[in-house]
C-alpha cells in the first residue's frame, strides 16, 4: 500500500486569455470545479497507475469536502485516514492560459491542521509514504521520523518551495522529486548546486533517488551512479496543472512494484505528459495501460 499524507483541495479553474501580472485583473468565461490538492492528486495518480493507495489528510465539514474527495472515492482509494474537521476544505484558485501554463493561489483551510499522529497504523516496512509541501513542515518532519522508525520508504515532493527550515528534509528521504524552481531554492538553502544535474549529483546516494522535472524537457534523475535524462513524448497540452503530481504518483506506483529505475522514470514521464491532456488536475491522470503503452516509446539519453 502507498500512503499519501497530504493536501486535499477543491480547485476552482478559469480559462484565461493570459495569466495576470501582479495587480492586474484578467477575465475568463465560466469557472469549473475539480478535485485537487497535491496529496490527493498524487494519491489518485498512484491508484490509477495500479497501486493500492491510502489517503491520510483532512477536509472541512462543508459542502466542498465530498466534491474534493469524489475522484479518490470513485477510484477506490482508502479514505479511512481522511478526517473531517471544523473549518473549510482547502480551496485552490487556478487560472490557465491557452498554452496550458497556470497560476495557482491556495487557501489551505483544514490542510494546515493535519497531524502526523494520524499515520500511526499506516507505516509498514518497505511500504511507501508519499508527501508533499502543502501540509505543515513540522508534521512532515515528524512523519519522516516515524516512517524511518517503521522501516517505510519515504517519497517527498517538497512542492511548493519549502521554507528554509525544511530544506534539509531533502537529505532524509528515499525518493526526492522537485521541479527546477524547487531545486534552485533548496540548492541555495543547502549550499548545493541548483542546476538540475548538479542538484541530482549532490543529493543522490546508493539508496536515494533524486529527480528534477524539467517541464517540456522531461526529467533528470539519478540513484547511485546511474543518471538518466528522459525527454517527454509530444502530446497535446491543454492544462499542465497536476502534471507533476501525475509524475509523482506514477513513479511511486512503479517503485512500489519494484520496477527497474529507467522504466519507472519512463512511466512517470508518460503519466505526467498524459495528464496535460485535459483541464483539471485529476481529470486526465492516466490508467496503467495508457502509461505502459506510452512508456514503451521512451528511452533514457
Ligand atoms: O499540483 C496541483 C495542485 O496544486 C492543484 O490541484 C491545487 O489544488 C494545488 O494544490
Amino acid at each position: 500500500v502507498i500512503t499519501s499524507f497530504g493536501s486535499i483541495n477543491l480547485d476552482f479553474v478559469v480559462a484565461l486569455p493570459r495569466l495576470p501580472r501582479p495587480g492586474e485583473t484578467v477575465s475568463g468565461p465560466d469557472h469549473q470545479t475539480f478535485p485537487g490538492g497535491k496529496g490527493a492528486n498524487q494519491a489518485l495518480a498512484a491508484r490509477r497507475a495500479g497501486a493500492d493507495v491510502k489517503m491520510v489528510g483532512a477536509v472541512g465539514r462543508d459542502p466542498f469536502a465530498e466534491l474534493a474527495l469524489a475522484n479518490l472515492r470513485a477510484a477506490g482509494v482508502d479514505l479511512s485516514g481522511v478526517r473531517a474537521l471544523d473549518g473549510t476544505t482547502g480551496l485552490a484558485f487556478i487560472g490557465v492560459e491557452p498554452s496550458g501554463e497556470n497560476q495557482i493561489m491556495v487557501a489551505s483551510g483544514t490542510n494546515k491542521r493535519v497531524s502526523a499522529a494520524w499515520l500511526k497504523d499506516a507505516l509498514h516496512p518497505g511500504e511507501i509514504l508519499m508527501m508533499q509541501g502543502e501540509v505543515p513542515g513540522p508534521e512532515v518532519t515528524i512523519a519522516i521520523e516515524a516512517a524511518h522508525a517503521a522501516g517505510a520508504r519515504i517519497f517527498l515532493n517538497p512542492a511548493p518551495i519549502p521554507d528554509k527550515a525544511y530544506a534539509g528534509l531533502a537529505r532524509s528521504v528515499d525518493v526526492l522529486v522537485v521541479n527546477e524552481g524547487e531545486a534552485e531554492a533548496i540548492g541555495a538553502y543547502l549550499g548545493l548546486p541548483g542546476d538540475p544535474a548538479g542538484f541530482v549529483k549532490a543529493l543522490v546516494t546508493a539508496e536515494r533517488l533524486v529527480a528534477v522535472t524539467l517541464g517540456s524537457d522531461g526529467v533528470v534523475a539519478g540513484r547511485g551512479t546511474d543518471v538518466f535524462h528522459i525527454r517527454p513524448p509530444k502530446v497535446e497540452v491543454r492544462d499542465t496543472t497536476g502534471a507533476g503530481d501525475a509524475f509523482c504518483g506514477a513513479l511511486a506506483a512503479a517503485l512500489n512494484r519494484e520496477t527497474p529505475l529507467e522504466r519507472a522514470l519512463c512511466e512517470a514521464i508518460a503519466a505526467g505528459s498524459l495528464a496535460c491532456g485535459a483541464t483539471g488536475a485529476q481529470s486526465s491522470a492516466p490508467e496503467a495501460r495508457e502509461i505502459a503503452a506510452l512508456a514503451d516509446t521512451l528511452r533514457a539519453q
